[in-house]
């Protein structure tokens, strides 16, 4: 589908990625830009990229009652970025019930509420697409993010099981697969980094270009080696403790 023109709504839009896709959704010509986050009062420096078309919107995405409140606050989108994303550090015998519940309540639940939510709208607004920033650790483990990983595998699964329903609606589901990107989600980390405009750009490219799942910037080369010795990318991941 076509950028220009479109209606987007992105989740974790006051900072990070999601407010690098508000700024290249904005600059490639679309109409109107849903910027949500939990605190509304966060998004001032997203919605100063373009008062006219950025629509500041509450939202948590795991939060039955605040999703339909934003379904009923945007019922002209055509394209649904789930972008909000929870990491919470440890491994896999350290793990608490606590951080497993948030990652797997924002990073799958989350999903999956958004994207049953928005299905009707964007159907019924002729069809479109729905972006879920998943990431490579969706079928590569790093062992320190263990519930991090483990909701986003969960994720994965979600959207191809989605896939197949929203296809004959007309709605295309587009997995991205980034690398470490550059943000305050892995601050601190001492890793390889992606920026936010490169990973950005590549997944609106493969948006465009009707691709249904991307793997962005850096994570391409990841991808061909996995692809290539499954278990040596398992192993050098196994190093990330
Ligand atoms: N950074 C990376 O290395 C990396 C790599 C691969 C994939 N990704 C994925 O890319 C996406 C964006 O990541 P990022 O790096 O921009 O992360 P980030 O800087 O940590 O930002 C996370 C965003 O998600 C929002 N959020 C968290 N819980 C939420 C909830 N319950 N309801 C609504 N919004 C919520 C946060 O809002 P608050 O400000 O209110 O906390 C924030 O806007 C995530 O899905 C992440 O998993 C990131």
């Amino acid at each position: 589908m076509e950028i220009q023109d479109s209606i987007v709504l992105v989740t974790g839009a006051n900072r990070g990625v999601g407010q690098e896709y508000v700024a290249q959704l904005i600059k490639t010509g679309a109409a109107k830009v849903y910027a949500c986050a939990r605190n509304p009062d966060s998004l001032g420096a997203t919605v100063a990229l373009d008062p006219g078309r950025v629509v500041p919107l509450q939202l948590d995405v795991t939060d039955s009652g605040s999703v339909e409140a934003a379904a009923q606050a945007a019922g002209d989108v055509n394209l649904l970025i789930n972008n909000a994303g929870s990491l919470t550090f440890g491994g896999a015998l350290e793990a608490t019930d606590a951080g497993l519940a948030t990652d797997m309540a924002v990073n799958n639940d989350g999903l999956r509420r958004m994207t049953q939510a928005f299905t009707p709208i964007i159907e019924a607004n002729g069809g479109g697409a729905v972006v879920n920033m998943l990431t490579l650790l969706s079928f590569v483990s790093a062992p320190g993010f263990a519930g991090y990983n483990a909701s986003k595998a969960a994720a994965w699964s979600m959207a191809m099981s989605l896939r197949a329903y929203l296809r004959p609606k007309g709605i295309q589901i587009i997995n991205a697969f980034p690398a470490g990107i550059d943000t305050d989600m892995l601050a601190g980390v001492d890793a390889p980094k992606d920026s936010p405009e490169a990973v950005v750009r590549d997944v609106l490219a493969a948006v465009v270009a009707g691709h249904e799942d991307v793997y962005p910037a850096s994570a391409a080369d990841v991808f061909d080696a996995w692809r290539t010795d499954q278990k040596s990318v398992e192993a050098a991941f196994g190093e990330m403790m």
